[in-house]
């Protein structure tokens, strides 16, 4: 059985005004009637008959729950009192799924990423299963294109069935090396979703973590039901180290494998590359709400309250919201995130 864990915890700022630490980019809209949340849910259809465990902070507990009503979509929301990141909740996804006495495969998610070919992701996770019910901790991975710095990148080595073993997992390397493993052709990016029995990464965890499983496994035996949700016990939790799965597991896993992943991915970690996910008009702008575009090219224009008009400009990034608006160039929409480090220093 493959169980969906949707990672739902996160709090990215990239694409400020729009994401906000109340409302982050997983229960957004962009560009869809459906939030990215909800898109993750809907790109299940068919994969598994399993309810998806939606793992997420306390506070966004609401927005959850509403999303998936909107879709009439059942699901076991659990709730973390304080983002402890990945490596915990996973862990404590995977407690719970034990607690059945089933060793499901867990099928991690981000909840914030876009996937163009939902038939070629579907694909991928069936070529994976059979290396995960082998005691694999499968990764997905997509082929570089550019040196980025918030990526991992995986080293293929042995020839496996479908995929190859992992040789190497490399978290967010600094700019030189990044460049150096994409120039070298041999190492493919993290997509960051994961195929894995429930099992295999306890056993790891044990290994390689056994503070963080031993506080998870606390936190799970003192979760406890509150309305529709369940709610990790909140002392455990967080007294639980806070790390990735990346960080805390797959750079120091042995036995892992790399399933290729050509799907149209994208985690949409800038208004760029939202703007590249979206097929752009005639003049290649991409544009949302009340925008009204004159001799404007290869820009991005969302409107989200009142009338937003540009006039001769190119490759821009222009939000707009009810209390901010962002303009910036296409090629700086990755500084957004220091940006907002700053606004938030000034107060
Ligand atoms: N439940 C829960 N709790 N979810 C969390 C938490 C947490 O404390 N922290 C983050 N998440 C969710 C985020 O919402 C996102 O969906 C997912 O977990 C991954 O977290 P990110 O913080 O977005 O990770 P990243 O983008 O820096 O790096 C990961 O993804 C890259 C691809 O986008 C890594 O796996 C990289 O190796 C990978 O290349
Ligand atoms: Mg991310």
């Amino acid at each position: 059985m493959i169980q969906p864990v949707i990672l739902s915890g996160g709090s990215g700022t990239r694409l400020w005004p729009l994401s906000r630490e109340q409302m982050p980019k997983q229960f957004l809209r962009l560009t869809s009637s459906q939030s990215l949340l909800q898109q993750t849910l809907s790109r299940l259809a068919g994969l598994t008959d399993a309810a998806p465990m939606l793992m997420g902070h306390h506070s966004h507990r609401f927005l959850m729950a509403e999303q998936l009503r909107e879709m009439n979509q059942t699901a076991t929301i659990v709730l973390e009192p304080e983002g402890r990141n990945t490596a915990p909740a996973i862990a404590c996804a995977a407690l719970l799924a034990r607690l059945s006495g089933e060793d499901p495969l867990l099928l991690v998610l981000p909840a914030d990423h876009a996937i163009g070919d939902v038939h070629a992701f579907q694909h991928s996770v069936s070529v994976a299963a059979p290396l995960a019910e082998a005691g694999y901790l499968v990764t997905f991975g997509v082929v570089p294109t550019q040196p980025e710095t918030g990526y991992g990148y995986i080293a293929c080595g042995e020839p496996l069935e479908g995929g190859h073993h992992l040789a190497a997992f490399i978290e967010k390397p600094n700019a030189q090396r990044a460049a150096a493993l994409v120039e070298s052709g041999d190492y493919l990016w993290n997509s960051g979703m994961f195929l894995l029995r429930a099992s295999s990464y306890l056993d790891q965890l044990k290994r390689l973590q056994p503070t963080m499983l031993e506080a998870c496994e606390e936190a799970v035996s003192a979760a406890h039901r509150d309305l529709d949700f369940l709610r990790l016990g909140e002392a455990a939790f967080n007294r639980c180290p806070a790390d990735s799965i990346d960080y805390a597991v797959m750079e120091h896993c042995e036995h892992a494998a790399v399933v290729p992943l050509a799907a149209a991915w994208s985690d949409i970690g800038s208004f760029d590359a939202l703007w590249a996910t979206v097929e752009p008009d005639a003049e290649g702008n991409v544009s949302k709400g009340d925008a009204w575009l004159t001799d404007t090219q290869d820009s991005l224009v969302f409107a989200e309250h009142r009338l937003v008009a540009t006039l001769g400009v190119q490759n821009l990034i222009v939000v707009e919201t009810s209390d901010s608006v962002l303009v910036a160039r296409r090629d700086q929409a990755q500084q957004v995130k220091q940006l907002v480090a700053s606004l938030s220093k000034a107060g």
